[in-house]
């Protein structure tokens, strides 16, 4: 049972609960139509305290989809935060509105703070600085459930900032609590998965290199991801390392067939836009996902999926 429940990283949920949100989603894709009114009289609050394009289009576009409204801001200059408001003061004022919120913040773990505030409205973390990005995880696992049949047995590369993103560590977490899944980290020394993932996962699951020439062929799924600059300290160190894979035609030549490429999106130059025209970059694909997989997600933690 989902309703009522905070989202604040993948290990909230139990892999069942995430699989019905999967199939939820599988449903509303069949039958849009038949749920666009599930959340009328509904309300969500729509919290980016950091720039985002997908993430807040698609949960503002999942509510209003469900039939819900919105309300929320993509500036907090605009709101009494700017006047120094405490986010728990604005979460519980939130709460007088709102049925259930979305923040995303720069500050790691903050999401997991302000749902202390809240006593009955959902909050759903949409990224909490390099920490974790949850409704990113369950985008992921739609697009490798559409294009690779399941989410089972499959050789992960996963390639570029593993030291800052926080999808990929949603990602990584989540995937290793199925079968027969490896990894392989591909990244700059300077940008290695942190300890404290390697740590969660079997030895024998995973392996390091910095060479995505050398691995490409392995892959079943490769997960590129951008390196993120905003989470640097010296501009120096983000100049040298940003270009540090390219993946365009001549790479892609050395993949699999049905390899699939991901992307959580915004890229920088990670990918070339000649990759986009190849059959194996789902990454536009994914980003539509997303919002279906939302709009299952809100539906759920607002137990209104039976109102059809
Ligand atoms: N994938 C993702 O989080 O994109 P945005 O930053 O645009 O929301």
């Amino acid at each position: 049972m989902l309703k009522g429940r905070h989202l604040i990283e993948p290990g909230d949920f139990q892999l069942n609960e995430i699989e019905s949100i999967m199939q939820l989603a599988d449903n509303i894709i069949a039958d849009p139509e038949g749920y666009s009114l599930v959340c009328k009289g509904k309300l969500l609050a729509s919290l980016f305290y950091e720039p985002s394009t997908r993430t807040r289009f698609s949960f503002e576009a999942a509510m209003l989809r469900l039939g819900g409204e919105i309300i929320g801001f993509d500036d907090p200059n605009n709101s009494s935060v700017s006047k120094g408001e405490s986010l728990g003061d604005t979460i519980r004022t939130i709460e007088c509105y709102s049925d259930i919120a979305v923040i995303r913040h720069p500050r790691e773990g903050t999401a997991r703070l302000v749902s202390k505030f809240a006593n009955e409205m959902p909050i759903i973390n949409a990224g909490d600085g390099g920490h974790e990005h949850p409704t990113q995880t369950l985008t992921d696992l739609l697009t490798i459930r559409k294009f690779k049949g399941g989410c089972d047995n499959h050789v992960v590369g996963v390639c570029g900032d593993l030291l800052f993103g926080r999808t990929i560590h949603s990602l990584v977490k989540t995937l290793s609590r199925y079968q027969g899944i490896r990894f392989v980290f591909i990244s700059p020394t300077e940008l290695k998965m942190p300890a404290h993932i390697l740590y969660q996962l079997d030895p024998q699951t995973y392996k390091e290199t910095t060479s995505l020439d050398e691995v490409i062929g392995e892959l079943d799924i490769l997960y590129m991801s951008r390196v993120q600059r905003e989470r640097f300290v010296s501009e120096e160190e983000y100049l040298r390392l940003k270009n540090y894979y390219i993946l365009d035609k001549k790479k892609m030549k050395g993949a699999k067939p049905d390899m699939i490429v991901m992307h959580p999106l915004p890229r920088v130059n990670e990918i070339a836009t000649e990759v986009d025209e190849d059959p194996r970059a789902v990454y536009f694909a994914q980003a539509k996902y997303g919002m279906y997989v939302r709009m299952a997600l809100i539906a759920k933690l607002l137990g209104v999926e039976d109102k059809k």
